[in-house]
């Protein structure tokens, strides 16, 4: 695997994403376990962000803390990418948020984007990109080229799961992104579906 793939492991996170499987699950379970999964990811992927000395007085006494010193704009992918926006605006309250909608072709599975808001100035900065399945890798792709266009240097993806055929099409178009998942699956089916996977995410979300 890439070394620039990241598979995390928590016992909490794998019983969270059994539940999302789970045909069984309904509307409400799904979002509560989307939530707990996306915390854990979103955790993880945010563990290695560099932060510089700051000097701060406390009620007692001058020390020195640290301050986050990057520069980051989350992307969830539409409509899906929103279950995973809660859980990164909770642990990065002042990092903005740019959106791209893409639907993918029930025929072609090829994405069509129908909507794109960025905050206005990205050079340099940092792009965590939400969306929790990548299938073909298509919708990653063109959301990659969307954040890049506005300058983003660096890309972070966060999903829940992956097929390999999309880790190898995206990690092979940018081979210094990196990315997390809760777990890597067997392959695609004929319409494009991750085996064993767990559906259509945006319709088990948003209960359509
Ligand atoms: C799903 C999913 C990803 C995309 C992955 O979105 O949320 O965005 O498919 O497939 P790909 O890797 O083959 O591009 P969908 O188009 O179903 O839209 P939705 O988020 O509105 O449900
Ligand atoms: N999008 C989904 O929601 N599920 C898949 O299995 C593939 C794409």
């Amino acid at each position: 695997m890439h070394e620039n793939v990241t598979v995390v492991r928590h016992p909490l996170l794998q019983h969270s994403l059994t539940i999302l499987r789970d045909q069984e699950s309904d509307t409400a379970a799904f979002r509560r376990h989307a939530a707990i999964t996306a915390s854990f990811l979103l955790i993880e992927v945010t563990r290695n962000l560099h932060t510089k000395p700051v000097e701060i007085v406390t009620p007692l006494t001058q020390t020195t803390g640290d301050q986050l010193e990057e520069r980051l704009v989350i992307v969830p992918v539409l409509r899906a990418g929103l279950a995973l926006l809660p859980a990164a605006q909770n642990i990065l309250p002042d990092v903005p948020v740019g959106f791209l909608g893409l639907e993918r072709d029930e025929q072609t599975a090829v994405a069509r984007e129908y909507y794109r808001k960025f905050p206005n100035e990205l050079s340099d900065y940092k792009a965590i990109i939400l969306d929790p399945m990548l299938a073909t890798g298509g919708s990653i792709e063109e959301t990659i080229h969307a954040v890049m266009k506005r300058g983003c240097k660096q890309i972070i993806i966060v999903c829940v799961v992956a097929a390999p055929e999309g880790i190898e099409r995206v990690m092979a178009a940018h081979p210094d992104a990196q990315l997390f998942t809760a777990a890597i699956d067997s392959h695609l089916d004929e319409r494009k579906f991750i085996v064993p996977g767990l559906g259509d995410f945006g319709d088990r979300y948003f209960g359509t």
